[in-house]
């Protein structure tokens, strides 16, 4: 049987490609930046399998240019640029690489929490320009983190882990927003309490956004959202940009109908809102919630358990471990 070819779309571990090769014909992108569209497209053609990751649009006007991809594997957790439908109309198997960056983003929106309510980057940033000239009772001070209400919208898997980490870590009270409660147990464990997207706008301290990103939650953080929100809390986005409308945050944030932001995601993101720059009450990080570097190692490694189970070799051929579109493999793939 010939080999099969694989593409993989951006820059990873080369000891990861190497189980790629061991099995396959791999072409590998030379740069570091996401592949424009046509370049995407030319690297496709005649590839069997693709690995990729948040930033590589798969569409249906790609998946019929490239006839002969079977399977699209995302390192990504999220996976908002693969129009799964299309995907499983054309027999294409898609992956995603959920469970193992749950603990590490879950971190990361904890330290930008703590970072947002305690004004940690607007305090070094005021260190470095030079302006600590003297103690000061209210100098940066900012809001508790302990004890406050933590507000998550969005209970999946990181909403859990991060929810765990206010209970346990830094009593606080946990209320949430999700489309389906959590099991009484877990609730239970959590002392959570599930409420309206409205009265959680309106109770939580600390908010962080960790819903996925699909047409329905497009903006579900909007002006009208926002202005429910008390004038000392904060808000951190962990999840997608466009599940918060980066304008009308920006707004708020500058007429201190908000107190302050953290943010890790960005509507059209690698840019970021204007507003948002401008102004000091907001922490910005580029799009670094899973970046640990065994995480980033485990994601792409499930990425290529995924491949190569969905192209038939490997430990457990035909048995992707983390398929979306199951269904797919109850027929055959694209030949
Ligand atoms: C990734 C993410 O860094 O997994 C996700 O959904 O947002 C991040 O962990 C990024 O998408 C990888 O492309």
């Amino acid at each position: 049987m010939s080999r099969k070819t694989v593409l993989v779309a951006r820059r990873i571990f080369p000891d990861i490609v190497e189980r790629l090769r061991a099995e396959f014909d791999v072409r590998t992108s030379d740069g570091d930046a996401p592949l424009a569209r046509e370049a995407l497209v030319a690297a496709l053609q005649d590839c069997d399998g693709a690995f990729v990751t948040g930033t590589e649009p798969i569409d249906a006007a790609l998946l019929d240019a490239c006839p002969r991809l079977k399977a699209v594997c995302s390192m990504a957790v999220g996976y908002n640029n693969i129009d799964v439908p299309a995907c499983t109309a054309r027999g294409v198997l898609v992956t995603n690489a959920p469970g193992v960056l749950t603990e590490t983003t879950a971190d990361f929106g904890f330290a930008l929490m703590m970072a947002t309510a305690r004004r940690i980057t607007e305090g070094e940033r005021f260190l470095r320009d030079g302006l600590w000239k003297h103690w000061s009772v209210d100098m940066m001070a900012g809001a508790d983190v302990h004890g406050a209400t933590l507000g998550i919208l969005g209970m999946g898997r990181i909403g859990q882990a991060i929810a765990r980490r206010g209970h346990a870590g830094f009593d606080m009270r946990i209320v949430y927003h999700n489309r389906s409660h959590l099991p009484a147990e877990e609730e239970a464990a959590l002392k959570a309490t599930r409420l309206s997207l409205d009265d959680l706008m309106r109770t939580a301290d600390h908010l962080v956004v960790v819903t996925p990103y699909t047409p329905q939650t497009h903006h579900l953080v909007g002006a009208a959202q926002l202005a429910l929100m008390k004038p000392t809390a904060t808000l951190v986005n962990i999840a997608r940009g466009g599940v918060v409308d980066d304008a009308a945050l920006a707004r708020a944030l500058a007429e201190g109908t908000l107190a302050a932001a953290g943010l890790d995601v960005f509507e059209g993101e690698p840019a970021v809102h204007p507003g948002l720059l401008e102004i000091p009450n907001v922490v910005l990080t580029p799009h670094i919630a899973s970046a640990s570097i065994p995480t980033r190692r485990a994601m792409a490694n499930l990425a290529v358990d995924n491949l190569l189970a969905a192209l038939g070799v490997g430990p457990s051929p035909g048995l992707p471990p983390t398929p979306l579109n199951l269904e797919v493999l109850a027929r055959p793939l694209r030949t």
